[in-house]
């Protein structure tokens, strides 16, 4: 194919716009570059871009495939994120095209913002912030708990659950684990030990998932599961949204059989974060339901949710540009790049 390959770098902040230009990617393909989400663009400006054969995205845009029907030279998607279930794989396997992700950029990045939030939770820092920035002091209200001797019961322990575990095990907590390929190495350095899930829903303090989602775990935490939990459980989720039912979850809080949650993800997240109210409107009730439970969490004092901000540190982001753009380069010369398909 002669000429310069055409790429596009959908949900790309001012961070990501200054990196591409700073690393001269211009050189190599022509670059077109949305802030917005790629769902966003509009038909005109889509179809100008239609012939692309790279996209570059985060995790806001939605590549699902009528979206993708668009793109009929499409050769590779770039994901700027670990996660890539906002990519719809099964019909991107069908036409060949290629998805990368950044895997292992953040383990640490993640890891310590997990702790973070377990922190916050556990000591009542926001809370207690919270209130003394409205002139209310009530310390009485703000005892917390102990993270050492605690049970701590991590669900996938891959890049970043397992950094998590080292964590956790640094503060004295007794990690027990889950995942469906065991980390031998955590286990022989004494980190923690792995349990059947059932074992690790009864014994834990805190619930922290750090795996994937997949059509098989939607929901994963439920009325169900959190039934078999311990009365006062922390769960902790930086992974994906999809992961846990907020109905489910807003519940058990305020019956207080869940003490406190800490949420970077939310499923339908993106009403929340991108003010994407118009899909509301055009999508399932499951969509508005979930959104309204989303809305309720946010105004509960045992609850700390972030717009999904686990990866964002300075260090981390570098490294996810650096990767992105190593991958599309790659590409584009014809080297072998690593794929998730
Ligand atoms: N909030 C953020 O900013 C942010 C940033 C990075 C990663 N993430 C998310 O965090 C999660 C973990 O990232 P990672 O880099 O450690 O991924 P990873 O692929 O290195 O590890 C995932 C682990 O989960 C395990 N797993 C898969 N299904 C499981 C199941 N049903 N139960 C238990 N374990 C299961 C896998 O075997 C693997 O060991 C992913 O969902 C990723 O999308 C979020």
């Amino acid at each position: 194919m002669g000429g310069k390959r055409m790429a596009i770098f959908c949900d790309a902040d001012a961070n990501t716009w200054s990196y591409l230009e700073r690393h001269g990617l211009g050189e190599l393909a022509d670059c077109v570059i949305f802030p917005e989400r790629l769902n966003d663009v509009s038909d005109e400006i889509l179809q100008h871009s239609s012939h692309a054969e790279i996209i570059s995205t985060f995790v806001y845009s939605n590549l699902s495939a009528d979206l993708l029907e668009n793109f009929k030279n499409l050769e590779l998607i770039a994901t700027r994120s670990t996660g890539y279930n906002n990519v719809d794989m099964e019909y991107c396997r069908a036409r060949g095209i290629r998805v990368a992700n950044v895997a292992g950029y953040g383990e640490v990045t993640v890891a310590e913002y997990a702790v973070g939030m377990l922190l916050n939770l556990t000591r009542k820092i926001g809370f207690s912030n919270y209130k003394l920035r409205n002139g209310i002091v009530k310390v009485n209200e703000d005892t917390g708990m102990d993270l050492f001797g605690k049970t701590v019961g991590v669900v996938g322990t891959g890049a970043v659950g397992s950094y998590f575990a080292k964590l956790c095990h640094a503060f004295g907590c007794n990690v027990i684990a889950t995942d469906p390929f065991p980390n031998g190495k955590l286990v022989d350095a004494g980190i923690c030990k792995y349990v059947a899930i059932g074992d690790l829903l009864a014994e834990s303090d805190v619930i922290a998932l750090n795996c994937p989602a997949t059509a098989d775990n939607y929901h994963f935490i439920n009325r169900d599961t959190i039934g078999q939990m311990k009365d006062g459980v922390c769960i902790i989720n930086i992974a994906r949204g999809e992961l846990i039912n907020s109905m489910d979850l807003y519940e058990a809080i305020i019956s207080g059989k869940v003490g406190g949650a800490g949420l970077d993800v939310l499923d339908y997240e993106n009403v929340i974060i991108k003010n994407d109210i118009e899909s509301v409107k055009n999508s399932d009730k499951n969509f508005a339901m979930y959104s309204l439970f989303n809305a309720k969490l946010l105004q509960l004092p045992n609850v700390v949710v972030t717009p999904h901000i686990a990866f964002n540190s300075s260090d981390a982001i570098s490294r996810i540009l650096d990767s992105n753009i190593r991958i599309i380069r790659d590409f584009i010369a014809g080297r072998p790049i690593q794929s998730v398909i």
